[in-house]
């Protein structure tokens, strides 16, 4: 049987990259990054004639991964940052709806204040960060120009990836990250398990938003812990702070998906 043929982008980020290591097997995977590294073909999203000759490809499924991931990176360039997390998700969005392919967004915990937990998909989202707002717009963006798309909201993201990019458990191994908030409460979520679901999420009839994370909320410290001490590693270097203001702290996700891990 032909595969599917997925147009994915971000693939050289965190979750593109263990999507297009996992997932090679059983889709045909385009995958496309900004600056063309690896095995991507490149397509800067904030050029119109890139984003035009990306959509001129044939594909029956999107993945749209490509983001600007983080508030430091939004806060600094907010109109790059709007362009492509929220505009260009709109546009595809568009795209796939004329011609009935199936879209998958991602969204973040962060469109959450973290003021009333346990959050659900269908709990009120009022972000805290400029981050917080693309992502939140583009989801409303997304689900207005292609109803039948499905939005995957999701937390911190662990595990190990092909990526120039780190996880926040690969920070913590390499001791890139010392400092970690005792009450920032997270679902810290297996990448290679979310890139595994999402063959059963593109397959499936189910449109909107759901929430695809780790099944408990821990704070970065707890997580932090358990994950050095889970390998015999020391923890005595580990600082512990509070987390700064502006900065959700109780962000625990009920998931319509989760990892028990
Ligand atoms: N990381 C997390 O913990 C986390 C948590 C919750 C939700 N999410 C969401 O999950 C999704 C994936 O995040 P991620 O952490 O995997 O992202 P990431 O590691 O930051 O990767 C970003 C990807 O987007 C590409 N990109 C950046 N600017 C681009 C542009 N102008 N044109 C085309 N491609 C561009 C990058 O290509 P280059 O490498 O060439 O620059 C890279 O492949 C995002 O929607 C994010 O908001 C992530």
């Amino acid at each position: 049987m032909k595969k599917p043929r997925v147009l994915l982008t971000g693939a050289t980020g965190r979750l593109g990259s263990v999507i297009l290591e996992d997932l090679s097997n059983i889709w045909d995977i385009i995958p496309l990054s900004r600056r063309g590294g690896g095995k991507t073909q490149k397509c800067d999203i904030l050029l119109p004639g890139d984003r035009k000759a990306l959509l001129e490809q044939e594909f029956d499924i999107v993945l749209n991964t490509a983001a600007a991931s983080s508030p430091s990176l939004c806060a600094d360039r907010p109109a790059e940052s709007w362009i492509l997390n929220t505009l260009w998700p709109r546009e595809v969005a568009a795209y796939c709806r004329e011609r009935a392919i199936r879209l998958i967004n991602f969204s973040t915990d962060l469109v959450y204040s973290g003021g009333a937990p346990p959050y659900t998909a269908a709990s009120p989202a009022v972000p805290l960060s400029f981050y917080g707002w693309t992502k939140l717009v583009a989801d409303i963006f997304v689900l207005k120009a292609d109803p039948d798309a499905l939005i995957v909201r999701t937390s911190v993201l662990c595990g190990e990836t092909g990526s120039n990019r780190t996880t926040f458990s690969e920070d913590l191994l390499s001791g890139r990250v010392s400092t970690v908030y005792v009450d920032s409460w997270r679902n810290h979520t297996p990448i290679h398990w979310l890139a595994g679901i999402l063959p059963e999420l593109a397959a499936k009839e189910q449109t909107g938003l759901v929430i695809a994370s780790g099944k408990y909320s821990m704070s970065r410290s707890a997580y932090a812990e358990a994950l050095l001490k889970r390998l015999g590693k020391s923890t005595d270097h580990l600082i512990m702070e509070y987390t700064p203001p502006g900065v959700p702290s109780r962000l625990h996700l009920r998931g319509d998906y989760s990892c028990e891990q």
